[in-house]
């Protein structure tokens, strides 16, 4: 089976949070069994200049505000991947994030820019722009591709099958509703049944409305999303779908979050072999400036600074992490509050308490080596990776039960401890006192070491592989491919 993913971002060439570690390794798994799959990608620079051995497949004229645009066929680094990358320098030739400019603000033409993504992704499927290579499914990933859903509806006869993926509902991509002329769709598109939302477009709703199939990064994010709670203001919309909406859980690259491998950490682990975890722990803590106490537990955090990550829970959480002698290490970047209030609680905390503000990949791998447990106290949360790469290295995640956390962490109740299930903790209420009350159950069962080895083993023993995943959507695949 032919399938062309399309997204915005791809782990390790252009990354702001987990989509690019999902494109990154998803269409190999897919590969592996037995789907024939290429990518498409915007011309960011960092994927532009990276992409190997490309040729030129068509030249589209003058669109979207850009005068040239040219579309070219290559292999990902790495993976081997075939990408298709959309060269629009105008577009996409720009420093920094894919979203934003560098003082925050979006780019002001991202209605253009990821309107062009899915345009191209339709004319692909519909065979226009290479005659060589017509996928039979479109799988579109977040707002940024979504309107390719909406395109393939605008052309029929639309044979090609779609699937739209929601890895984050809170991220929509509304746009003035001036805008839609520039999308080139006639003007029923701009209704409550497509794409008009509160006198806006939303890409969103491209993908919602128009995909064949709509899926989210885990089952019970697939249920939350219907509700008003978690639907950010697309509840309705979701529960019009019906069956077509469903959970698929990610995986973890096991290339590039394994313990045993990890060429980047201080010393490699094991389940079987884990002394090198203490020489993780002992690194991270001398290289954060954390006092070097093998016996204090290292709370840890990797994460964007926004709400949806609840680390304002973490904030007032920290008092009682403290007293009980547990130390806190935190990596993260985003909201300027969460930042200032991190870099204070590190000030006022010397040897207990280290921030570290910015990205950087290599970091977060030495710190979820390093931490005991990691924190992922979110609000909603689609899937989420940290905590899958925490129970992969034995660090055992401290979570919120909502979407794809109850969905991968058992919490240490007496019954699953009993039953050598347990493999994390989770807590119910968004609330610090809810935090507080895992943490120290963590903390007594941390001053337990036999215990918390079990916990260990059984984390280290859970298999979230890709495999796993691409099964699940190569089913979904053939059920809309197979002739009707
Ligand atoms: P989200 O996509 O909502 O940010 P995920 O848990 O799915 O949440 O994925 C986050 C990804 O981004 C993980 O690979 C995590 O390690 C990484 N990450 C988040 N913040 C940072 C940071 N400051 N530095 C390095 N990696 C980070
Ligand atoms: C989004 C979600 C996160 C999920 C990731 C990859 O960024 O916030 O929970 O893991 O997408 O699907």
């Amino acid at each position: 089976m032919r399938v062309l993913h399309v997204g915005a971002e791809i782990f390790p060439l252009v990354k702001t949070g987990g989509l690019a570690d999902v494109l990154g390794a998803l269409p190999q798994a897919l590969i592996g069994q037995g789907a024939d799959v290429r990518l498409l990608l915007p011309g960011l620079p960092a994927i532009a200049d990276a992409v190997l051995h490309q040729k030129i497949v068509a030249e589209i004229g003058p669109s979207f505000g850009a005068a040239r645009i040219t579309l070219r066929l290559g292999q990902m680094p790495y993976s081997h991947v075939p990408a298709y990358v959309i060269d629009a320098p105008f577009l996409y030739r720009r420093p920094g994030s894919p979203y934003q400019a560098s003082d925050g603000s979006e780019w002001p033409d991202n209605a253009q820019r990821f309107a062009l993504l899915g345009w191209v992704g339709a004319h692909l499927a519909s065979g226009e722009l290479d005659p060589t290579w017509q996928p039979e499914l479109l799988h579109a990933h977040d707002w940024h591709a979504a309107m390719a859903c909406a395109y393939l509806a605008a052309h029929p006869p639309a044979s090609t099958a779609t699937v739209f993926t929601v890895h984050n509902l809170a991220y929509q991509g509304l746009f003035p509703s001036g805008d839609f002329p520039l999308l080139g769709l006639s003007s029923r598109f701009m209704a409550s049944t497509g794409l008009e939302y509160h006198q806006q477009v939303s890409f969103m709703k491209a993908g919602l409305k128009f995909a064949q199939r709509v899926t989210t990064v885990s089952p019970t994010y697939a249920r939350e999303i219907g509700t008003h709670e978690f639907g950010f203001g697309l509840d309705g919309v979701i529960r019009g779908r019906g069956a077509d909406v469903s959970g698929v859980l990610n995986g973890v690259d096991g290339a590039v979050w394994d313990p045993s491998t990890d060429a980047g950490i201080a010393a490699r682990y094991s389940a079987v072999q884990l002394a090198g975890k203490a020489r993780c722990k002992q690194a991270l803590q001398a290289e954060l400036g954390l006092a070097p106490r093998a016996d204090a537990p290292v709370f840890g955090v990797v994460s964007r600074l926004t709400s949806q990550k609840g680390l304002d829970l973490v904030l007032g959480a920290l008092p009682g992490l403290l007293r009980r002698g547990g130390q806190l290490a935190l990596q993260g970047a985003g909201d300027a509050a969460l930042e200032a209030a991190f870099l204070a609680a590190a000030k006022a905390h010397p040897g207990e308490v280290a921030v570290r503000i910015g990205y950087d990949e290599a970091l977060a791998h030495r710190l979820i080596a390093g931490a005991d447990a990691i924190l992922v106290p979110s609000r909603f949360e689609p899937c989420g990776l940290t905590q899958l790469y925490g129970l992969r290295y034995g660090t055992l995640p401290v979570v919120r039960r909502v979407g794809g956390l109850a969905d991968t962490v058992v919490d240490a109740s007496d019954d699953a401890l009993q039953a050598d299930r347990a493999t994390g903790f989770t807590f119910d209420a968004a609330t610090p006192a809810a935090l507080d009350a895992a943490l120290q159950r963590a903390s007594t069962l941390y001053a337990q070491p036999e215990r918390w080895r079990r916990l260990m083993a059984r984390a280290m023993a859970q298999d979230f592989s890709w495999d796993g995943a691409a099964q699940k959507y190569v089913a979904l695949y053939r059920d809309l491919i197979r002739p009707k």
